[in-house]
């Protein structure tokens, strides 16, 4: 493929061409794309506003990219491999033509129902073919959708849809996820009856489990489909025009629907993809995430489909019959890229090793992480158990905002270290920097920022450009600031600490602190409450709660688990905490802000240096929360 560097040398060079002269760059790696119209300038951007425009004047629709033209060069190619939560139901696999056929059919579908070019669409649907089939339909139309992770609440769920207005949504009757059998669309039930805009829903059945349907807004999918022409003109879009909303959580307020866009987008998503994974014509590659996180869209939909790759998408869970599904899997469809999370990575190494060595994984080459910082151990276990020492792990940094992956070694191709993501990809320039905003150069540790645009950075968060500027601009003049921290070694290698904000990062999910601290506090029994991360061996972090309750109010673990429900009701299952500790204060400085080092400090068991607590306005608070800390 004509995107992929193979050489250190080739990706010095290239790096060296992006960073001189980006337009050019960009501009030469765009030409291996189908444009409906070329563009006139390759990129005009003002940090300061902040305004990025990629690709201005040019017109595409990225399902001709990731379907139409492929189909003469290998419509007989399998796309999409699915594999059933059950192993005992037989896979699917859709060629680049059924794939074509089913996104073009269902996209006449979604019209039938009244979808236009503009729409924003929810997405609320388990881990089944047709929900790749969504979001491509929505893309061959110009709707934007909106993809809710169907672990989410029912409130959150309200949330995300009333924030983007959509008008219809996407479901199932239920789902299936490892012993469980979920619910979808009673949930989706419950949640449009405080959603107005929606007029319609589109239904898929996937379980079988009974559900109501209301006259005039619910249709089957099967019935939507019926009588469907299998073609579809491809809505032309400008490069600029949103492709998609996914909601990320943010340290405050309400999640936040980070939007991206057509042109940019598709560009970067293949391009790092074939770089990064050296994904090879014939190869299979099969990322684990769910399509309900910026993973899913980017590295099983968009990047792999772009790049005419045999993707993977998995239903079930990595646990489910038992701990090798994973490496059944493997060895099942000889899956020769395999990209997954630390979490999963450490949940697995604790099976008995059997579990990995009775399945054939000699296909693999390359392994990738994802989602948070790969601990050594996991990284060795990965390295030696699954690779055989034999296949590069690509460490990736990126985030929901940046669309693509921003750091990570090009397997085989530039040098890896483990735990460190490495080096930035072309057209990725990272800087270390001060809380102050000095620039650190060579070897130090700091707050990770990029200087300069690349072409998968979302454009704003929808309906709130005011907050995408506070939150990404304002940190550092004329920089986007990560949230991350950051370290870099002598060769320019980043080693990504962890967040530096009220972000914490569970088994790889972003939950922020606050508006799940606002929700325990909407319980009667409840004063205030603060949340901190702990080290957790498998899920990396864990939630920590302590809870001031009313006076008078008995400590017991229902409230406890009434809490728990709480935030599993506002949020989602993922979001419960741990442990939580009634306490009687929360260490406080005078004017009056929680001083969440030392909360994080005990409950991490950290507590011989706590620093200094003197200028505290309780500091006689701490002791009694070390007394009472929960091991
Ligand atoms: O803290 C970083 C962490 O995940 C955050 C982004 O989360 P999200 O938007 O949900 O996207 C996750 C999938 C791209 C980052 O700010 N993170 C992601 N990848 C890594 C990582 N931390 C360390 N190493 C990584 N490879």
């Amino acid at each position: 493929m004509s995107l992929q560097i193979k050489s250190f040398e080739e990706y010095r060079e290239q790096y060296k061409k992006s960073v001189e002269n980006p337009s050019e760059f960009w501009g030469k790696v765009a030409e291996n794309f189908v444009w409906k119209k070329k563009w006139n300038t390759v990129l005009e951007w003002d940090f300061d506003k902040p305004e990025i425009k990629w690709f201005d004047g040019a017109k595409l629709n990225i399902t001709e990219n990731c379907l139409d033209r492929h189909l003469e060069t290998r419509g007989d190619q399998t796309a999409i491999i699915w594999e059933a939560n059950d192993p005992s139901e037989a896979s699917v696999k859709l060629t680049y033509k059924e794939l074509h056929t089913k996104v073009c059919q269902f996209a006449n579908a979604l019209k039938k129902q009244g979808a236009k070019k503009g729409d924003r669409i929810c997405i609320y649907m388990p881990m089944v073919p047709e929900l790749a089939i969504a979001l491509l339909a929505c893309a061959r139309i110009g709707a934007i959708h909106s993809v809710v992770f169907a672990g989410f609440s029912a409130s959150a769920l309200v949330n995300r849809i009333n924030d983007a207005q959509c008008n219809i949504v996407l479901t199932s009757d239920g789902g299936y996820r490892g012993v469980k059998k979920f619910e979808v669309k009673s949930i989706v039930d419950e949640a449009l009856a405080e959603t107005p805009s929606v007029e319609k829903s589109i239904i898929l059945k996937r379980t079988g489990c009974v559900v109501t349907m209301q006259e005039g807004r619910d249709i089957w999918w099967h019935d939507a489909i019926a009588d469907m022409d299998t073609h579809c003109e491809a809505e032309e879009m400008d490069a600029e025009d949103m492709l998609f909303i996914l909601y990320t959580s943010g340290s405050t307020g309400k999640p936040k629907g980070m939007v991206h866009t057509c042109g940019g987008y598709m560009v970067y998503t293949a391009y790092s993809f074939q770089n990064v994974f050296q994904y090879e014509p014939n190869d299979i590659y099969w990322c684990t995430a769910d399509i309900g996180w910026i993973t899913g869209h980017s590295y099983i939909v968009y990047g792999p489909l772009a790049s005419g790759a045999t993707t993977v998408m998995f239903e079930g869970v990595p646990s489910y019959p038992d701990g090798g599904r994973f490496w059944e899997v493997v060895a099942k469809h000889k899956v020769n890229q395999f990209y997954t999370a630390p979490t999963a990575i450490r949940a697995l190494q604790k099976n008995p090793i059997e579990l990995v060595t009775k399945h054939d994984l000699s296909s693999l080459k390359t392994l990738g992480s994802v989602g948070e910082p790969i601990n050594e151990e996991a990284w060795n276990w990965y390295n030696e158990n699954i690779g055989k020492g034999n296949c590069p792990i690509v460490d990736t940094w990126w985030q929901t905002e940046t669309g693509g992956i921003m750091i990570s070694s090009l397997s085989g191709v530039t040098p890896q270290k483990a735990t460190f993501a490495s080096l930035p990809l072309p057209g990725i320039q990272p800087i270390l920097i001060t809380e102050k905003g000095e620039i650190l150069e060579g070897e130090t540790k700091g707050r990770l920022a990029i200087n300069h645009p690349w072409p998968s950075i979302a454009r704003t968060i929808y309906g709130d450009h005011k907050r995408y500027k506070e939150t990404y601009f304002s940190a550092f003049k004329g920089m986007y600031f990560t949230g991350d921290g950051a370290l870099r070694d002598a060769d320019g290698n980043y080693r990504i600490t962890g967040r530096v904000d009220d972000v914490i990062i569970v088994s790889g999910h972003n939950l922020g602190t606050a508006p799940i601290e606002n929700h325990i506090n909407e319980h009667e029994a409840v004063v205030e409450s603060a949340i901190v991360g702990f080290p957790h061996d498998i899920k990396g972090n864990a939630l920590y709660g302590y809870v001031i309750l009313h006076d008078g109010v008995a400590h017991s673990d229902t409230l406890r688990k009434e809490i728990n429900n709480q935030i599993a009701h506002s949020i989602g299952p993922i979001a419960k905490l741990d442990k939580i500790q009634f306490v009687s204060g929360l260490p406080k400085t005078r004017s009056g802000k929680i001083m969440r080092r030392i909360l994080r400090k005990i409950a991490s068991n950290d507590i011989d240096q706590l620093g200094d607590i003197s200028t505290l306005l309780n500091p006689e608070v701490v002791a009694e929360i070390i007394e009472g800390r929960i091991g």
